[in-house]
């Protein structure tokens, strides 16, 4: 008998499963539930309950599920050109390049990709090569502990987080971690091998942390006089989240680089790496490259998410929708001694509990047509999407309000 009519016979679940039972590799944890349809700050589960949407994809639907201009835009090139390689001209690609670009500094030049990861990779990448053209360091990236800057090898292990690398070595080499908000610390490190510091603006992942004022700008000044690159991952911060298109923008610097994803392509996936001319310049053809990377649809869909970022003109109405969600929290937290601490930035938002029952109210909120999200067992991080109105902003404080009273810990006097 030959080895494969020996062999077990592979048994393969009802095509009919439910989620956790079709062939789907376990990186999630099972999902409680299904999600069907989307428009604007609701979602609808496979059983036709409806959700406000406090998540948002995590900081990906900036313009609520199924906008109608970026549904037009995805519909239209899908009937006129889905994809060709970067062999070609690719004109929503040049178009994009052109309105993004400038957004990040006068003479910024584009890389696309198709995810936060690949956006830091390839920043990691121009970094190094401009490194070595320019005889600037041997290569190493300051990363800050407890950051995030996605799940592929490289950014695995600028992602200073043991939780997330355990498993995983060996870990390229090349990156060195320093305490986030610790200039001296950064000043400590920055030995004559470093060619960039890679940070977050504020720590999304990492429980929506921020680092003491002024820490961007010093960071900026300790990077210019030793010669070394400043990149700024905003795969999580960007596209108007925090009410500037940038968040360095509430800092008043400028990076070399900076990286976006998430909220760029409204849902269609798509990278982008932005650095200034003469670190853009490193890059020569045959250096990097994307088989998927800008092309026509997802450049479509981008361009279609900033229109209706700068018309519906969604910066403002992040910070003007941020300062009424946190201010309402704040009044909640009057009330309600467990909530320890409400921080945000624009719709990038953090509630902290004394008790670790984050994740007990990410359930019980469900329960209550609410998607949260808990990035930790004390922390709530709330990004929804940036034409939520001040009634469900209010729908958000009451439901968490209720969750609270109920909570058995809290019930039981900890509180
Ligand atoms: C700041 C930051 N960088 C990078 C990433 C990775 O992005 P992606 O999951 O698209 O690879 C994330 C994802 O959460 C992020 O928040």
């Amino acid at each position: 008998m030959s080895k494969a009519e020996t062999a077990p016979p592979v048994v393969m679940p009802a095509a009919s499963g439910t989620a956790d039972e079709a062939p789907i590799m376990k990186t999630y944890a099972p999902p409680a539930v299904t999600l069907v349809r989307g428009r604007g700050m609701e979602l609808f589960d496979s059983e036709g309950r409806r959700y406000l949407d406090f998540i948002g994809g995590i900081a990906v639907a900036a313009t609520g599920h199924c906008h109608p201009v970026v549904v037009a835009a995805i519909a239209g090139q899908a009937s006129t050109l889905l994809h060709v390689s970067n062999l070609y001209g690719i004109e929503p690609q040049r178009e994009l390049a052109r309105r993004l670009a400038p957004k990040a500094g006068r003479d910024f030049r584009a890389f696309f990709c198709n995810s936060g990861a690949e956006a830091n990779e390839a920043a990691i990448k121009l970094a190094r090569k401009w490194g070595h053209l320019r005889g600037v360091g041997q290569g190493t990236v300051i990363t800050a502990e407890n950051s995030f800057h996605g799940r592929t090898l490289a950014t695995l292990a600028a992602t200073a987080q043991p939780k997330y690398q355990k498993g995983f070595e060996p870990l390229p080499s090349g990156f060195k971690h320093v305490p986030f908000g610790d200039l001296a610390a950064l000043e400590g490190v920055l030995t004559p091998d470093v060619t960039a510091v890679l940070l977050e603006p504020i720590q999304g992942e990492g429980g929506v942390r921020f680092p003491p004022p002024g820490y961007l700008r010093g960071v900026r000044a300790l990077c210019d006089t030793r010669g070394v690159l400043l990149i700024l991952d905003e795969v999580q911060t960007g596209c108007a989240r925090t009410g500037r298109f940038f968040a360095f923008e509430h800092d008043g610097i400028r990076p070399d680089i900076v990286t976006l994803a998430k909220a760029l392509g409204s849902g269609v996936p798509i990278g982008a790496c932005l650095a200034r001319g003469e670190v853009a310049a490193a890059f020569e053809p045959g250096n990097h490259g994307s088989t998927f990377g800008g092309n026509p649809l997802s450049c479509a869909a981008a361009l279609a998410t900033l229109e209706v970022i700068e018309g519906e003109r969604l910066a403002e109405r992040a910070e003007a929708m941020g300062n009424y969600l946190q201010k309402e929290l704040k009044r909640l937290q009057g009330k309600v001694a467990t909530i320890k601490e409400v921080r945000g930035l624009g719709l990038l938002i953090g509630v902290e509990f004394h008790e670790p029952i984050a994740k007990d109210l990410v359930k019980a909120m469900l329960a209550h047509g609410i998607l949260s999200n808990a990035t930790s067992e004390t922390v709530l991080r709330l990004t929804p999407p940036l034409i939520i109105t001040e009634r469900e902003a209010d729908a958000f404080v009451a439901a968490l309000e209720a969750c609270l009273a109920l909570h058995p810990a809290l019930k039981s006097g900890i509180c």
